[in-house]
């Protein structure tokens, strides 16, 4: 029955005439009394299908049976819309299929939400019944833009002579900074394995074994705290190539993101996007992933200020603090109650509070405007450029308080005032990030990528001598590609001679014998000629996620975990047998 089957979204006007046989789903059913309409759907769109007491009663007896959601088979002439029933907002809107057999294939209880409803559907409700969901016209068109996406892929990487291999899921951990998800082992007791946070060691291992351009769309597992661009299990577009400098990794990225743009979106983009260092990123837009959709930029103000008569910033730079200022324009839209919520809001940040003032037509008006000398506010139109109404924002604590604070509070504010323009791709490259973050609270250093990227050979020399002042100063060879402001991807050029990698390691204050226990097949594949060689990893989801201006990353996986982690539709993770425990020699302890 089903060999000849055509699909509704192929079916046009140029079909009229022919006879078809489709398969689908009931997506609505309008009963005229002598004459049905049923929508049938299937995952290319939809068509009308139309039974008529006088040409074919037996059908119209079927379809009066036909519900919402039935599956059902049929076969029938197309044929030209009367003029009054033409649909000129949908495709096939013209046309109808004359039914002269209609089979139903299964029955189908009544959905819990309406498919095509506009209105909100309860999140947990569309995951519990996913199958249902994913019908939906918006979740389907997502997967099949997610696998063109892929398909593109693989094509555009297979034809620079990349070559797809897959990576074990069942590993040893990556240090890539989360908790691992861990499998014990039955036939090893007391071992475990641990799902890969992502393919690093062996992607470079590759590279010791001559496969000079590597990918894999390959799926990682992070145990983090989770966020609407977070997944414990997500999907990575995993490269790397030897023989390779940065500037070329960039240039095949933008290439392939290209290709994904308008296999997703149908859009062209510009390549050569911009780049910016780590520190001008921080600087002006107090975020290393900036979203440069609009402007609102942050300046630094600390000489400017920091002998004020407003004592809170003097005090802060007298305790090593900065003082930095947000302009924003359209200040006539920043009502005082606005103003009064964003300095509650910056306390999440852990900002004692938001000095501000307005700037007036040349007037400088309330909040901080009193306490400022008529040099200091001569000196802060100049640098902000002050005209028309606005309002002007400061932080002043330690850099990383403001920049959070004042780099969430530009984005909240653009949001606010609505001036993001969503139709936007802002791709931008951020390079020269610190090869190493200093804990003050743990003492130690931590690898801002990973422990395997190579320090700027610029900065080599200070790792002999290095002090948690000077560590702010050492450059690694890391890349990020961001779009509108989320981190899509991460890469670096890594470090291919031992004892460099030993002496990173030992920075990190990984012990030698840690090392050997948790990498040394690594540092062994190093000893014999490891090729020169760097890469990078997308994260599929949220570059989904971002073209297709979704809201969460759970809409475009098409079974996703929930903000606690679990599957609503099968109930993962559950409760395992006693005898599943004993095998694995596991005990719950209560
Ligand atoms: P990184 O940790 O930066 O780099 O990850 C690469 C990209 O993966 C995406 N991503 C996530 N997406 C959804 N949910 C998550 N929990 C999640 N975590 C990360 C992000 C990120 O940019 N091995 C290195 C890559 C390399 O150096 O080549 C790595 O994994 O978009």
């Amino acid at each position: 029955m089903f060999k000849e089957r055509s699909y509704c979204g192929d079916i046009s006007a140029s079909n009229i005439g022919s006879t078809v046989e489709l398969a689908g789903w009931v997506d609505r059913r309008r009963d005229h009394g002598g004459v049905i309409f049923v929508v049938l759907r299937d995952v290319s769109g939809t068509i009308q299908v139309v039974t008529d007491e006088s040409t074919s009663p037996k059908q119209l007896q079927t379809a009066e049976k036909l519900r919402n959601e039935y599956c059902i088979a049929i076969k029938g002439a197309i044929r030209k819309r009367e003029e009054a029933n033409i649909n000129p907002n949908i495709i096939n809107g013209d046309i109808e299929v004359v039914a002269e057999s209609i089979d139903i294939l299964n029955e189908s209880e009544v959905p819990p939400f309406m498919l095509d409803s506009r209105d909100h559907i309860h999140e947990e409700i569309r995951l519990k019944y996913r199958y249902l969901d994913l019908r939906r016209e918006e979740m389907r068109d997502t997967m099949i833009a997610r696998h063109r996406i892929m398909q593109a892929t693989r094509s555009y990487l297979s034809n620079n002579r990349f070559i797809e291999i897959e990576t074990p899921t069942l590993n040893k951990s990556t240090p890539e900074g989360a908790r691992d998800f861990l499998v014990p082992s039955r036939i090893n007791e007391g071992h475990f394995y641990a799902l890969p946070q992502s393919p690093q060691l062996f992607k470079q291992i590759l590279m010791v074994s001559g496969f000079d351009r590597y990918f894999n769309i390959v799926k990682c597992f992070r145990d983090e705290d989770l966020r609407n661009d977070r997944q414990p299990e997500f999907t990575q577009i995993d490269m790397e190539l030897s023989f390779i400098t940065p500037e070329s990794i960039m240039k095949i990225i933008e290439g392939l993101l290209k290709e994904i743009v308008h296999a997703g979106i149908g859009k062209e983009i510009e390549t050569s996007f911009p780049v910016i260092t780590y520190k001008e990123a921080m600087d002006r837009f107090g975020k290393d992933a900036p979203d440069m959709r609009f402007g609102f930029e942050l300046e630094d103000v600390t000489e400017l200020l920091k002998d004020s008569e407003f004592k809170v910033f003097a005090n802060s730079v007298k305790n090593g603090g900065v003082i930095k200022a947000l302009p924003v324009d359209m200040g006539d839209k920043l009502s005082r109650k606005m103003i009064d919520e964003y300095t509650e809001w910056v306390k999440i940040f852990k900002a004692g509070g938001l000095p501000n003032f307005r700037y007036n037509e040349g007037n400088f008006e309330g909040g901080i405007a009193k306490f400022l000398s008529d040099s200091e506010k001569n000196a802060l139109k100049e640098k902000l450029n002050l005209s028309g109404n606005c309002v002007v924002f400061f932080g002043c604590d330690k850099k990383k308080i403001v920049n959070d604070a004042l780099g969430n509070l530009r984005i909240k504010i653009a949001k606010d005032l609505n001036i993001i323009d969503y139709s936007k791709l802002c791709f931008v490259w951020v390079i020269d990030f610190p090869l190493f973050e200093y804990d003050e609270d743990e003492k130690r250093y931590y690898a801002v990528h990973h422990p395997f990227t190579a320090p700027s050979a610029a900065d080599i020399e200070k790792l002999d001598s290095l002090t948690p002042e000077i560590v702010e100063t050492i450059c690694s060879d890391a890349y990020d590609i961001v779009l509108n402001g989320s981190e899509i991807g991460g890469g670096s050029i890594r470090i291919n001679k031992i004892d460099l990698q030993k002496k990173i390691f030992s920075i990190l204050g990984i012990s030698e014998e840690e090392a050997k226990e948790k990498f040394s097949f690594l540092l062994d594949a190093l000893k014999y000629g490891a090729p020169p060689h760097g890469g990078l990893a997308l994260g599929l989801d949220r570059i989904v996620m971002l073209l297709l201006n979704r809201e969460s990353i759970r809409d475009v996986i098409a079974f996703p975990k929930t903000q606690k982690g679990q599957c609503m539709m099968s109930e993962a993770p559950s409760l395992v047998d006693k005898k599943q425990l004993r095998e694995l020699s596991l005990k719950i302890v209560e």
